[in-house]
């Protein structure tokens, strides 16, 4: 919902009959009067450097390192990013993965704005409408720009922020090769004391699904693609699944004994959180997996799923073709391959429910853009814990999840896959308004 365009809002604009043409650009931005309360500038440069380790990495960097500066906003504040693009070959956009922001911000090159070339610039101008961990990439030829280094953390702090919590941002992206958090290869280490709490929180920017686990201390699940859950019961030698371009805010509060906790990220280096010492053995992966269909406790959606105003299946296949005139064997959805696929077509306001199955013999994480979905089921089975609301979802072969969401922000969305090779070999769909 954009208050500040009551004249746009509910489902005027769909049931009149004009239709997309009835909507003017200028719904599909933040109010341009309004004074930016965060006001940052990103110039993206072609650069060599180093990690940490001395290891060089030719790629890219936002003002001077990769990943880029961590974003830090409240809820409400008016974000607005300038992003200058100094010698970034073919373009670049940025696009603020997991944040709901109006259209015209969403940085989809070719659909939402042009990419910007070497010496422009583009401003994007949003409000962050909801508290949790997000993070920001290029949306241009992603699957390089991305993995090359244009990427940071954005981090939103609720209103009435909770006093006394050590927060850390771990942040894990490969670069060539080198597996890292928050851009180095070793240990993140962060001073907490003891009986104190500590919400990591987990981005990541890599193409597959990594596990997360804890050593020294039980943690809580607290936020999953910037959504707290409710009523996160703390849980012990267990691993959380963390979707490729998902996030996962683990909670831990550390032991009264001062012993050091290690959050192991993906099985390479941690977090280690301590005060006297950071000697936190490393742990196993626990064989038990998280699973958040069942995890924490029932609350309200917000939206009846039942009572769908849409209704769409989305079947991920893989079938011989041509894509832009290459043979292969390319990934379908609904049979189509992009740009082949018809969009998904809704008014603001529907309730959307959706039907995933994956038919394709490989897993996707699925990103829907300017939306969070809430989980319903997986494979028939019934969501029992905390509303699972995600933006970024693993769909593994042979799976199929049914998920809901309200249709309260207009315009051109992509929903595609987040391993991104598989976004240029033809898994990608846009959803509309109408
Ligand atoms: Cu994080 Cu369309 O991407
Ligand atoms: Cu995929």
């Amino acid at each position: 919902e954009h208050p500040q365009h009551p004249q746009h809002s509910g489902h005027s604009a769909g049931h009149t009959g004009h239709g997309a043409a009835a909507r003017s650009l200028t719904s599909l931005t933040a109010d341009p009067d309004r004074e930016a309360d965060v006001a940052i500038t990103l110039v993206a440069r072609e650069q060599r450097f180093r990690l940490p380790t001395g290891r060089p990495v030719d790629g890219y960097t936002l003002n001077g390192t990769s990943p880029g500066p961590v974003i830090h906003a409240s809820v409400g504040q008016l974000v607005q990013v300038r992003l200058v693009n100094e010698s970034v070959p073919g373009g670049i956009t940025l696009h603020w993965h997991g944040v709901d922001v109006p259209g015209a911000a969403d940085g989809v090159a070719g659909v939402t704005q042009d990419a910007v070339g070497v010496g422009g610039s583009f401003t994007y101008r949003f409000v962050a409408g909801q508290a949790g961990t997000f993070w920001y990439h290029s949306h241009q030829v992603s699957h390089e720009q991305v993995r090359r280094g244009l990427l940071g953390a954005l981090v939103v702090a609720p209103e009435r922020p909770s006093t006394g919590v050590v927060d850390v941002v771990a942040l894990m992206h490969l670069y060539d090769g080198a597996r890292t958090i928050n851009g180095r290869e070793g240990d993140v280490r962060t001073e907490a004391r003891p009986g104190e709490r500590v919400r990591v929180r987990v981005i990541n920017t890599e193409n597959g699904q990594t596990p997360v686990w804890v050593g020294g201390a039980p943690f809580r699940l607290a936020a999953v693609d910037g959504t707290d859950l409710h009523g996160p019961a703390p849980v012990r030698d267990t691993a959380v699944l963390v979707t490729a371009g998902g996030r996962a805010d683990i909670e831990v509060t550390m032991p009264e004994d001062g012993s050091p906790v290690r959050v192991h990220v993906g099985g390479r280096a941690g977090v280690v959180l301590g005060s006297r010492s950071y000697d936190a053995p490393a742990v196993p992966r626990p064989a038990v997996t998280l699973d958040p269909l069942s995890y924490g406790t029932p609350a309200p959606l917000g939206l009846d799923a039942d009572r769908p105003d849409r209704r769409f299946d989305y079947e991920i296949g893989r079938r011989p073709g041509f894509l832009d005139g290459r043979p292969g064997v390319w990934w379908t959805i609904n049979g189509h391959m992009f740009p082949d696929v018809p969009m998904f077509v809704v008014a603001e306001g529907d309730v959307v429910r959706v039907r995933i199955v994956n038919d394709s013999g490989e897993p996707h994480p699925m990103h829907l853009h300017g939306h969070h979905a809430v989980v319903l089921s997986r494979d028939g089975v019934r969501a029992t814990g905390s509303p699972w609301w995600v933006d970024s979802l693993e769909v593994g072969a042979g799976e199929t999840y049914e998920i809901a969401f309200v249709a309260g922000n207009p315009g051109i969305w992509m929903d595609h896959c987040h391993n991104l090779p598989h976004a240029t070999e033809g898994l990608v769909a846009h959803l509309m308004y109408e």
